[in-house]
């Protein structure tokens, strides 16, 4: 996979059962229905020039140097068709090549270059510029008309974007740009301004971009034939050299990127055509915000020190290593074989997290090994596997092209899952009808050329009535699909289900005060849902983070089922996965309880095969979850830690708790890029490698196992699968691979679903969705085809409880959390980045009644307190929220978002209760006393850093 350029076939692909056969020069060429002339053209590698035409757009035909002779029944079509916006039709005869048409062309050509900078020398895409290219292929060699005239090369530049530049003197005003905002961002954000002459691609009213709408996706710039928008890293660096395909390791999409490379030296990330996932599209983050893998602030030596008040020392890869190990080992001599365990990340690859576990219940002799999507979606393994048999979502994105009704509830993909929210956005605008279950107005409730059917805005914590509040009216209204339920449900389940459901108090009218929806709203909603066609359903962590998080998945679940929804194209139940690899991480047995493949370690065959792999016993009773090991710390029984790729003081509930837990602990070893929160409490440091330093795969919300390829050394000489396979050795239990695909290939031959992947495989197929095995050797797009995994998928009742975390006169807000665009999780990368400068600190968005009752205004420093502590932010007021309830990211550690939210969890998986605290809030003047605490820490850790010791020790330890 190395390439720098990718045909373009100038239309997109058209698909169809009829074919049309046609000749163009000469030559015999059969294409689908609908397929451009230019498209046939191409794929019967004839090229015809072009500029305002490119395969991810729909075709304008505005340049007019595409056009062709066509002949059809004999007699010569009139003028010059252009080929780009032609269907082809049987029969026809085209000419793409005449002495008029190449007049003509030449003569296209020359308006646009009269009126272009001559610079191609000093321009930054000499070489890569269609308009010179096209130049050349038309041979003009001369302007007739000069350059005097009155033309726009002097226009100025708008810089405002920190990832590209706008140079309006390049613009050749094809519109490329304007339709990519729209057709495949789905932002709406550029026009054509002015007319004629006059016209010019505008951002907004004549704004900058930076003021406008524009969410700095990169399409335009992608879709741009000239160097009007160009990367400034491109300006800076110059035209790459090589490339790799490689994945995104931001979000749960999963966007495949050609990293476009100079040397060692990233230039720009070029979203991939040929990407399942995304298909050429990208976010701000995987397109521009990859700048944190080389800034000053990451860590390269391997660093010890005793206690936490003292300096850092930098040692050898050997001495970290076998200090760590000796540690370990000491601990375990003293407090018991169960006092050390490790935590691994879903920001880390598939064999990364599988040598974790392994490395755990192989070396360390026992199952305390967790992941972070125990905050996330460990619900949703829970919920399906119960429901359905399968811890996983059940589609493909591309299935939501398929889709006649699309519910969103407890997500907003606009800013977790940007490249799948343009998606939903293109389905929507085809006609797709659109429901959110939201506390909050998201963009995807309204925005440009969209607006949704039904919003539920429901109270925070209030899911499972809803949920069980649609399934009412779909029962009670005789709704459901009887004959699906007949044939792939368990009968004796439906009945207790629908009994259950059709309780009065589970009526859209008895939940109505429950949830704050009006009963009608629910009522279509539910109508909608289940008559509407194909009705698929994604959810996010605003489901999965709840008390009854488990709950309200097994209630999506049943309503999937009850209507037929689970089992083809269009529908489904999907969750989408925060970071990159949610889905990897848990398939790879990263919980205490499973081994990979979601097998339990109580099942004595499964554990069986795997002693006989890793020659270990292992221990059949399962490990401790996270709370656990923070509780058991507190006890004094959990003393060792080791760490990858997760910061769990910022991440996890309760941060002073947490904070204490790893106070409390002796030996804590993290492995990470930075010296993030849960470093300042470590006494080993591992420097980990960033995507681009390290070969594995991750696997994304469609269950997708997508390569990751190394496209420069690991800066600190060790890939993270290295550092684990060294502390295993370190520890005496060696772990010999040569390659990350070495680990794949022994996932493959111990997990079922996994028996067909090898790095061959994704070599040839690009990427595969697990099951991947003798029964689906190529993967398997959708689940659940004709039966469920369980064998008949069962309805679970889903009785509603309101959480514990109760409004008080002195609690009486509601805090819910999510996140923005432009960060990501705990913000350590992102933060790193330019993205800093759409959002540099964390605000709480709080409705302006409950503003104007505590006299707070816009942009006003205000207290948060919750049982659980304080924190302050600024305000922003606004009707997104409504009135009870307010709303703040968690990117920025300083924020303390964590530090507010409580100890309460999903009853069957201790998922946190993110999204509900009862807060109050209140105008301040001066920041919390954690956050003064925290400042003084963050000080004196990062004078540790430097080798420096602080004036006084902070913590007693
Ligand atoms: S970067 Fe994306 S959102 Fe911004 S103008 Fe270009 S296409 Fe539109
Ligand atoms: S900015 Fe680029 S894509 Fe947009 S109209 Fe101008 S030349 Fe075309
Ligand atoms: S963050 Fe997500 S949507 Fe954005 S480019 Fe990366 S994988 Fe794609
Ligand atoms: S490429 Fe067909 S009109 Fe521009």
């Amino acid at each position: 996979m190395n390439q720098l350029n990718e045909t373009d076939y100038g239309t997109p692909a058209r698909a169809s059962e009829q074919m049309v056969t046609l000749e163009i020069d000469g030559v015999a060429v059969t294409v689908p229905a609908g397929t451009s002339v230019m498209r046939a053209s191409v794929e019967a590698g004839i090229n015809v020039p072009k500029l305002c035409a490119t395969d991810s757009l729909e075709p304008f035909g505005s340049c007019r140097l595409c056009l062709v002779e066509i002949e059809k029944d004999g007699r010569k079509m009139k003028g010059y068709p252009a080929s780009c916006t032609t269907p082809c039709e049987p029969g026809m005869k085209v000419q793409t090549q005449t002495p008029k048409l190449a007049e003509i062309r030449r003569g296209v050509m020359e308006l646009y270059i009269s009126d272009h900078p001559l610079d191609c020398l000093t321009c930054p895409t000499n070489g890569n510029c269609e308009l010179q290219d096209m130049a050349g292929v038309v041979g003009l060699r001369e302007v007739r008309y000069g350059y005097e005239g009155e033309n726009h090369t002097k226009m100025k530049k708008d810089e405002s974007n920190p990832y590209f530049t706008y140079d309006p003197s390049k613009c050749i005003v094809c519109n490329r740009c304007v339709r990519a905002c729209e057709e495949t961002q789905g932002t709406f954000a550029l026009t054509i301004n002015g007319r004629g002459f006059e016209s010019r691609v505008s951002a907004g009213q004549m704004e900058a971009f930076m003021e406008s709408e524009c969410v700095s996706c990169g399409a335009c710039v992608e879709a741009c034939p000239t160097a009007t928008l160009t990367e400034k890293t491109v300006i800076m660096l110059g035209q790459a050299e090589h490339s790799k395909v490689t994945t995104c390791a931001y979000c749960g999409v999963g966007c495949s990127f050609k990293a476009e490379m100079k040397g060692n030296e990233v230039v720009r990330m070029v979203p991939y055509k040929d990407g399942k996932a995304n298909q050429g599209h990208s976010c701000v983050k995987g397109r521009f915000a990859w700048g944190y893998a080389t800034h000053k602030d990451r860590i390269l030596n391997p660093m010890i020190r005793k206690s936490i008040n003292d300096p850092w020392r930098e040692v050898s890869w050997e001495e970290a290593l076998s200090y760590a190990a000796s540690e370990f080992r000491r601990i375990q001599a003293k407090h018991g074989k169960d006092s050390i365990g490790g935590i691994t990340s879903s920001r880390c690859t598939n064999e990364e997290t599988y040598l974790v576990q392994k490395l755990v219940r192989a070396a360390f002799g026992n199952n305390n090994v967790d992941t972070c999507a125990r905050v996330c979606h460990s619900p949703t393994g829970y919920g399906l596997k119960q429901t359905l048999g399968e811890s996983a979502g059940t589609q493909t994105f591309e299935s939501v092209m398929k889709s006649d009704v699309i519910l969103i509830m407890g997500a907003n993909p606009a800013a977790g899952h940007p490249v799948f929210a343009s998606q939903i956005k293109r389905r929507v605008r085809q006609g797709a009808r659109l429901i959110v279950i939201d506390p909050r107005t998201t963009e995807m409730v309204k925005s440009p050329h969209l607006k949704a059917d039904y919003h539920l805005k429901l109270r925070p914590g209030t899911n499972t009535a809803i949920i069980t509040a649609l399934a009412h009216v779909i029962l009670s209204e005789g709704l459901q699909n009887e004959s699906y339920i007949q044939e792939r449900c368990d009968l004796q389940s439906y009945k207790d289900w629908k009994e259950f459901v059709l309780r009065e108090d589970n009526s859209p009218e008895a939940m109505a005060a429950v949830t704050g929806v009006p009963a009608e709203i629910i009522r279509g909603a539910a109508r909608l849902y289940a008559t509407g066609g194909n009705a698929a359903i994604y959810y996010g962590l605003g489901v999965t983070e709840h008390a009854q998080g488990s709950t309200t998945v097994m209630g999506i679940a049943n309503l999937a089922m009850c209507t037929g929804n689970v089992g083809r194209e269009g529908v489904g139940v999907n969750p989408l996965r925060g970071q990159n690899n949610v889905q990897g991480s848990c398939d790879m047995g990263s919980f205490p309880h499973e081994l990979p493949g979601y097998r339990h370690i109580s099942d004595s065959t499964v554990r069986g095969q795997f002693e006989q792999a890793w020659g270990v016993t292992l221990n059949p009773e399962p490990g401790l979850r996270i709370p656990n090991m923070f509780d058991a710390a507190l006890d004094g029984s959990f003393k060792g830690l080791y760490c990858e790729g997760e910061d769990i003081v910022q991440s996890d509930p309760n941060t002073q708790h947490v904070a204490a837990a790893l106070q409390a602990m002796e030996c804590i070893v993290v492995q990470d890029l930075f010296l993030n929160e849960t470093a300042k409490y470590a006494h080993v440091f591992l420097p980990g490698s960033s995507f681009l330093e390290k070969d594995g795969t991750f696997t994304n919300a469609e269950r997708r196992i997508s390569r990751v390829r190394k496209v420069m050394p690991p800066k600190a000489g060790k890939s993270d699968w290295e550092v684990t396979v060294a502390l295993a050795e370190a520890l005496g239990y060696p772990m010999p691979y040569n390659h990350p695909s070495e680990i794949m290939d022994e996932i493959a031959a111990l997990t079922p679903s996994f028996h067909g992947v090898s790095y061959d495989k994704l070599e040839k197929l690009g990427s595969i969705q697990w099951p991947c095995n003798e029964a689906a050797p190529e993967g398997t797009p959708i689940m659940h085809v004709g039966s469920f995994i369980r064998g008949k998928g069962k309805f679970i009742n889903t009785q509603y409880f309101a959480t514990d975390e109760k409004v008080t006169q002195r609690y009486p807000l509601i805090l819910t959390t999510g996140r923005i665009l432009s960060q990501y999780n705990v913000g350590a990368q992102t933060r790193r980045t330019e993205n800093s400068q759409w959002h540099s600190e964390d605000r709480l968005e709080i409705h302006p009644h409950d503003a104007e009752d505590r006299g707070i205004r816009e942009g006003d420093w205000v207290g948060v307190e919750s049982r659980a502590g304080q924190t302050v932010l600024r305000a922003t007021v606004t009707e997104k929220v409504q009135p009870g309830v307010v709303y703040t990211t968690f990117h920025f550690p300083e924020s303390g978002a964590n530090v507010i939210t409580t100890d309460n969890s999903d009853w069957a998986t201790n998922c946190p209760e993110y999204k509900v605290t009862a807060v109050q809030v209140m105008p301040v003047t001066q920041p919390s006393q954690w956050q003064q605490h925290y400042e003084r820490f963050n000080r004196a850790q990062l004078d540790l850093l430097k080798g420096e010791v602080p004036a006084e020790p902070l913590v007693t330890k």
